[in-house]
């Protein structure tokens, strides 16, 4: 059956509180057949993966197993490249950390990066001794892939870009950024927490060697849960961030042999009924169509910008509304960014996030401590955005006249 909005709302239990969710862009509220799925497991299999022959531990390892070849459908990878993490962060920890990077080498990024994609590099930097440069912006927040070709030079390494900036909602030509990397022969990082599940993100087309995202945003899955894609059989160059039980072939007293990739990165017991739920949010994304999301977002997004006409509003981003995914971050003029969310919870049941959204120094190149942040999914509606709207007007004119 084509999933409406009306649907995926009557999926979703959360809602159901009244609440006008505009938070997607921190976590997405999980749909009843994500959370069967993980139930389902706990009542029916409820077993270790990778352990044991009898049905329920079979059916265990089937079903985690089964997730990567659910993501690598949505981001048009192969199974086997695709490892399960706990979140973004630790994916891009693993790269950071597993590339062997050394003093003298040279990580181009941004000045716009969540913490996420610029302090695992900052480690390197004071660590090893690998030298960090970050490339400015436009004041709409996007970046040109012209600064990374004068950045490149013959010591660079690797690229980390962020797909979508999860402060003020700029896509960002990662495609572009692609092509360069590939023609400098340079390792790509892409950050899709913003991006997958939100717009069509293919592997292929970004040419990257690694694509990073949480099974909790855009995917609508549980909290817990994230990828790491790495291309052409990359990730067997990736040391695991901890290893233990679960991940060998071998153990001797002085040394062990440890299985190879993906499985390698599943240390311990993993997040099982959280990577069931993955899977099932995965073809739940896809039954309802990342093009069709992608389209709603953008006609919601275009709505939301109506805030940029009231008197006393700022918004920042790209001014164009084809630059701009589905996250909306302003200002109301002579007020504290956290007063105008917490007004907005008190008089209408509007959930947005305020302050600098884990990425300070993109606050630092907007001049200002931080924004409000409302941030859309495919099953938000026009009535709630117009309620945003109304409400964001309602609080500009009551302070600013
Ligand atoms: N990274 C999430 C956000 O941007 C938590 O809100």
């Amino acid at each position: 059956m084509p999933k409406s909005v009306e649907r995926v709302r009557a999926d979703i239990p959360f809602l159901r509180t009244g609440v006008i969710y505009l938070d997607n862009a921190a976590t997405t509220p999980t749909p009843k057949p994500v959370l069967d799925a993980m139930l389902e497991y706990y009542q029916e299999y409820s077993a270790n993966i990778g352990r044991g022959l009898y049905r329920a531990a079979k059916r265990a390892t089937e079903a985690f197993e089964a997730t990567r070849v659910k993501i690598a459908r949505v981001i048009g990878a192969k199974p086997e490249d695709i490892a399960y993490t706990k979140n973004t962060t630790e994916a891009i920890n693993i790269v950071a950390r597993g590339l062997g990077l050394k003093k003298g080498d040279k990580v181009i990024s941004t000045v716009l990066e969540h913490h996420s994609n610029l302090l695992p590099w900052q480690r390197l930097e004071s660590e090893r001794g690998v030298k960090l440069e970050l490339v400015g912006a436009s004041k709409e927040c996007l970046l040109d892939p012209a600064d990374f070709e004068r950045a490149i030079d013959k010591k660079t390494r690797l690229i980390a870009v962020h797909h979508v900036s999860n402060s003020v909602g700029s896509i960002q030509p990662v495609e572009e950024i692609g092509k360069l990397a590939q023609d400098h022969k340079i390792l790509y990082l892409v950050d899709a927490a913003q991006s997958v599940g939100h717009m069509p993100v293919d592997v292929r087309r970004l040419k990257c060697d690694f694509l990073v995202a949480p099974g909790h945003k855009g995917l609508l899955g549980p909290q817990g849960t994230g990828f790491l894609y790495a291309a052409q059989g990359r990730l067997s160059g990736l040391e695991p961030l901890t290893v233990g039980g679960g991940i060998v072939e071998e153990v001797k007293l002085h040394r062990s042999k440890l299985v190879g990739p993906p499985q390698v990165f599943d240390v311990g017991t993993p997040n099982i009924p959280g990577v069931i739920g993955l899977g099932r949010a995965c073809e739940y994304v896809l039954e309802i169509g990342v093009e069709k999301i992608a389209k709603r977002e953008r006609k919601l997004l275009e709505q939301m910008l109506e805030i940029a006409d009231i008197a006393g509003v700022k918004v920042y981003g790209p001014s164009e509304a084809v630059q701009h995914g589905g996250v909306l971050s302003f200002n109301i003029r002579g007020l504290d960014h956290h007063k105008v969310a917490s007004m907005l919870d008190e008089i209408a049941k509007i959930a947005v996030r305020s302050g600098h959204h884990c990425a300070q120094p993109t606050m630092n190149h907007l001049g200002v401590e931080g924004t409000v942040r409302a941030s859309v999914h495919y099953y938000n509606t026009e009535s709630e955005i117009e309620k945003f709207v109304t409400s964001v007007g309602e609080i500009a004119q009551e302070m600013c006249s």
